[in-house]
């Protein structure tokens, strides 16, 4: 499979690609055969800091864990959230990370420079779209703040979050960020949040997330690529099905999944017994909440 081309098909068909986030690498099999037994196709990916924050090791040790796991025809490999200045406002050697990457056979990767303002933002992703499309692979940007994993933000109620419409992508932004970063995909900020990584926040559930449809579909419309949405877990169901009528062609889940296999973790400390939480859940947001069960037989 190729991703670009899977992610195109899923707009054109109004379908969606999830992708599920890995900080700890042995969810990583139950994720892939959970996939494989909806007949769906997911990307599995790892963000920097499910390696620097949880215990995902490397982009190499998840790439490592996919090659044993892997299920053609389902699954593809996704470099999630490399980000230009970190959530603790440090700077990072993004193009190195890029590179490994590459190297170590990921299908597609993101650069977040969203911390940057526009002009910074189009320079950091154009670097990254270079590099990736030179080595035949689509890019991910982010173009707004989807917020959630800074500590300070979390604080923020999310209802003002959504009226205010805090952070969220303005289309003639997005505009000029397409046609100059020369990126693939734009994970955009339309009201859903990131699942927290502070100690203190990482185990409580998700506040019900909303989506700005309108303005979902004033991006597609404008933009004409695949929109991406974050921050994938507890966003209200029909919001999902709507926001991916309205453009959106790659969710990322995260929280949904790693909560459970933290909690089975502290009950029995048994790997397996892990797995087989993460496998049931994800099997369950593939049918009940993504609805992506059987596109395998449009999208692979
Ligand atoms: P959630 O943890 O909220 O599902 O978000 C995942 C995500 O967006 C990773 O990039």
């Amino acid at each position: 499979m190729d991703a670009k081309i899977t992610v195109r098909k899923a707009l054109e068909n109004g379908l969606v690609v999830p992708a599920f986030n890995i900080p700890y690498p042995p969810m990583l099999k139950a994720v892939a055969e959970a996939v494989r037994d909806e007949n769906s196709v997911a990307m599995i990916q790892v963000a920097r800091l499910e390696w620097e924050k949880f215990e995902s090791v490397s982009l190499e040790n998840i790439a490592e864990e996919y090659g044993k796991y892997a299920v053609p025809g389902h699954t593809l490999l996704h470099l999630d959230h490399v980000p230009v200045i970190d959530e603790d406002h440090l700077e990072v050697d993004y193009l190195s990370l890029i590179k490994r990457a590459i190297a170590a056979g990921y299908q597609s990767v993101m650069v977040d420079a969203s911390r940057l303002h526009l002009n910074g933002n189009i320079a950091a992703t154009k670097a990254v779209a270079d590099i990736a499309h030179a080595a035949g692979i689509p890019v991910e940007a982010e173009l707004g703040a989807v917020m959630g994993h800074e500590t300070a933000q979390a604080t923020i109620p999310y209802d003002e979050i959504f009226e205010k419409k805090l952070g969220f992508t303005e289309v003639a932004d997005a505009l000029k960020f397409a046609r100059e970063s020369d990126c693939d995909w734009l994970s955009v900020a339309v009201g859903s949040v990131h699942g927290a990584i502070a100690d203190n926040l990482k185990d409580q559930k998700k506040p019900a997330a909303r989506l700005d449809i309108e303005r979902i579909a004033e991006l597609k419309a404008a933009l004409g690529i695949p929109l991406v949405l974050h921050g994938g877990s507890g966003i209200e169901n029909d919001y999902i099905t709507r926001g991916i009528k309205a453009g959106i062609a790659k969710i990322n889940v995260g929280t949904e999944i790693r909560q459970p296999y933290e909690r089975a973790m502290r009950e029995k400390n048994d790997v397996e017994y892990a797995r087989e939480k993460v496998y049931t859940r994800t099997r369950e947001l593939i049918r009940d909440f993504l609805h992506t069960a059987g596109d395998a037989e449009v999208l692979a």
